[in-house]
């Protein structure tokens, strides 16, 4: 039987799918059996974060009982395999349990993109995984909704990995990991920093791991998804120095 690890938030726009694109091709690139699929059925991104935009099926139609398994499992140039869900505009009613069954379905590790919030379909992504992991912004209202969604996953007694802190800066202004462990009772796992080539590498269907391979962000993506697979973490050496001679500021 295969892991299913929902990837969830209260706040929207935290970099859920940033997450789930990066960790997923990590661990794939661990050699790890990994699927990442896009739980976020109404508001689907995550296939465009590799640049894929063709799918004659996809995940909502697994969800309407007109697709199977193996008809929406595409496969990205790096190997990773992916269940995106209709990038068009679709009418998506509630599907928890087949959500809940197609994921039961999958082996390996499977990591699930989410919508934000307490809404339907974050819901039945936090009912159908088994493991979930938390992302917020270190700032007030990305924690109290974080807090509100966290609540209820505990409520479901799913296992809760812990929290991945985006877009840290470092300023005063800002939760430390400590008062966000505080608040929340769970681990931080990761600390991403604001990355400033985040949405360049957006654009260009590449995530940041392989667009600015050197970057902290894709070392601390790195370091998170050897932790879920379990394996020791050897940061690159030198990446410093990369990131200085790649900058181009020397
Ligand atoms: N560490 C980071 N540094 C800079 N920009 C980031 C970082 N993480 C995410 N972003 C940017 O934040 C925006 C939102 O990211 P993303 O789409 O992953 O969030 P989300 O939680 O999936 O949003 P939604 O709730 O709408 O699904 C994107 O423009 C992304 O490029
Ligand atoms: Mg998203």
């Amino acid at each position: 039987m295969g892991r299913t690890i929902g990837v969830i938030s209260g706040k929207g726009g935290v970099g859920k799918t940033t997450l789930v694109a990066n960790i997923s091709l990590a661990l794939h690139e661990l050699g790890e059996n990994i699927i990442a699929v896009d739980g976020n059925i109404g508001t689907a991104n995550l296939s465009l974060h590799f640049g894929m935009v063709h799918f004659p099926k996809t995940l909502n139609e697994v969800l309407e009982g007109n697709a199977s398994l193996n008809e929406v499992v595409y496969t990205h140039t790096s190997g990773l395999r992916i269940v995106p869900s209709s990038l068009a505009i679709k009418q998506s009613g509630a599907s928890g349990r087949k959500l809940k069954d197609f994921l039961s379905s999958l082996e390996g590790i499977n990591i699930v993109d989410s919508s934000p919030g307490l809404h339907d379909q974050s819901m039945e992504v936090i009912n159908a995984c088994d493991e979930i992991i938390l992302i917020a912004t270190p700032e007030i209202s990305s924690l109290t909704d974080a807090m509100k969604v966290l609540a209820v996953a505990k409520n479901q007694d799913k296992k809760i990995i812990g929290t991945v802190l985006n877009r840290v800066k470092g300023k005063k202004y800002e939760f430390s990991k400590d008062e966000v462990e505080e608040a929340l009772g769970i681990p931080v796992i990761g600390t991403i920093p604001e990355e400033g080539k985040m949405r360049e590498s957006a654009f260009n269907g590449i995530p940041i791991i392989i667009y600015n391979p050197h970057s902290k962000a894709s070392i601390e993506f790195r370091r998170i998804a050897s932790s879920i697979a379990g394996k020791e973490f050897i940061a690159p050496r030198f990446a410093w120095l990369k990131r200085i001679l790649w900058s181009g500021s020397i």
